[in-house]
């Protein structure tokens, strides 16, 4: 068993076990996906899977420059075009679902301030036309308008659906709404949205539910997350795993620690989980084929590896060198350094 084994698993039939990780590149002015973003998503639809970018399930979501959504008519044409053209060569794709909660800023909302679980500044910078700015003190969100934000990822994931994804993807990495509520130093709630730590998940668990009514469903995990108060430590991460044993969902992808795959920490949630495992943070070759091989995962998403080597998986198979992403080019800007990366063969 290899990265290059194909899996068929639960209802999924994935040529190979090298997926496409959740990669904002920002270039999508107005919010709707367009033919660089159909260029970009067929140049990588030899990945077992496509978990494509963080995108807006509402307009209050919003809260980085140039980022898609799925709440217009628009964009979910715009969307079509592109699951059309990755099922077309072979693909298979997800869509991720994003909600920046309290890590937005009131230049995206129409000059209201963000809001989020509780009034705790996150102390995050956020991505805005005019650069990078921090956040501020967000509102603590009402109960109707958590109500509304389920009701708007059920209706985004139904939108997914009639764009032609096989599923959607929940909890972008890091710092966003969903893992704000699971945060106790910034979920400070005391009604049944916060306190213990059932009620801090019970945000994730009724999104889940909404958007299963419309088809498959992923959670993205980031155990290892630290910066500033999101940091995650020993008495959180215990939760993370409590919460990760209680999914019922179709695919876990799991971001590691920043330093490098840890095995035994994913063998842990191999346990846990009985679903789809899907690994990430820091994997190369060698290391995706040993997790495999070990039965520790089902497959390993790559970001930074497919942003300057589109065709990943065909550079794997032949035992080709990779190129080396360049950070200058993840956020914004056009063709260059999106699609213009010459292929192996
Ligand atoms: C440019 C860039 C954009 C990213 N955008 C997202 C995103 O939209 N959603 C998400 O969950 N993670 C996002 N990530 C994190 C990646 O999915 C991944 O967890 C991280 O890059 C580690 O994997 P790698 O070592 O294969 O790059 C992004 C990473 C990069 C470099």
């Amino acid at each position: 068993m290899s990265l290059l084994t194909p899996a068929h698993l639960d209802g999924w039939c994935l040529p190979n076990r090298v997926v496409l990780a959740p990669t904002t590149r920002a270039r999508v002015p107005g919010g709707v996906p367009g033919e660089l973003q159909a260029a970009y998503y067929a140049q990588r639809a030899g990945a077992g899977l496509v978990v494509a970018e963080g995108t807006w399930v509402s307009e209050r979501a919003v809260g980085f420059e140039n980022v898609p959504g799925i709440h217009t008519e628009a964009q979910v044409a715009g969307w079509r075009r592109v699951t059309d053209v990755v099922h077309a060569l072979g693909g298979r794709i997800v869509l991720q679902l994003w909600h920046t909660g309290a890590v937005s800023h009131p230049a995206f909302l129409g000059g209201r301030r963000p809001a989020g679980p509780s009034a705790v500044n996150p102390g995050e910078p956020v991505h805005t036309a005019a650069g990078r700015r921090p956040t501020g003190t967000p509102r603590e969100m009402g109960v109707a308008e958590i109500e509304a934000t389920v009701a708007d990822y059920g209706t985004a994931a139904a939108n997914a659906r009639r764009a032609g994804f096989d599923g959607v993807e929940l909890a972008a990495n890091g710092v966003y709404l969903l893992a704000q509520f699971l945060h106790p130093r910034l979920n400070r709630r005391t009604d049944a949205y916060g306190g213990s730590p059932a009620n801090r998940r019970r945000l994730l668990a009724e999104i889940v539910e909404a958007a299963a009514a419309h088809g498959r469903v992923g959670v993205r995990l980031s155990p290892w997350w630290t910066g500033g108060l999101f940091t995650v430590d020993e008495e959180l991460r215990a939760e993370y795993e409590e919460l990760a044993a209680g999914l019922a969902v179709d695919y876990l992808h799991l971001r590691g620690p920043d330093a490098g795959p840890d095995f035994a920490a994913f063998a842990r949630y191999r346990e846990l989980f009985d679903g789809m495992l899907i690994v990430n943070n820091g994997f190369e070759r060698e290391t995706g084929d040993a997790v495999i091989e070990a039965g520790i995962a089902d497959a390993v998403s790559f970001a930074r590896h497919f942003i300057a080597n589109p065709d990943l998986v065909t550079r794997f198979a032949l035992g080709h060198p990779l190129e080396v992403s360049d950070p200058a080019v993840y956020y914004g800007g056009g063709a260059a350094g999106y699609v213009e990366q010459p292929a192996a063969v």
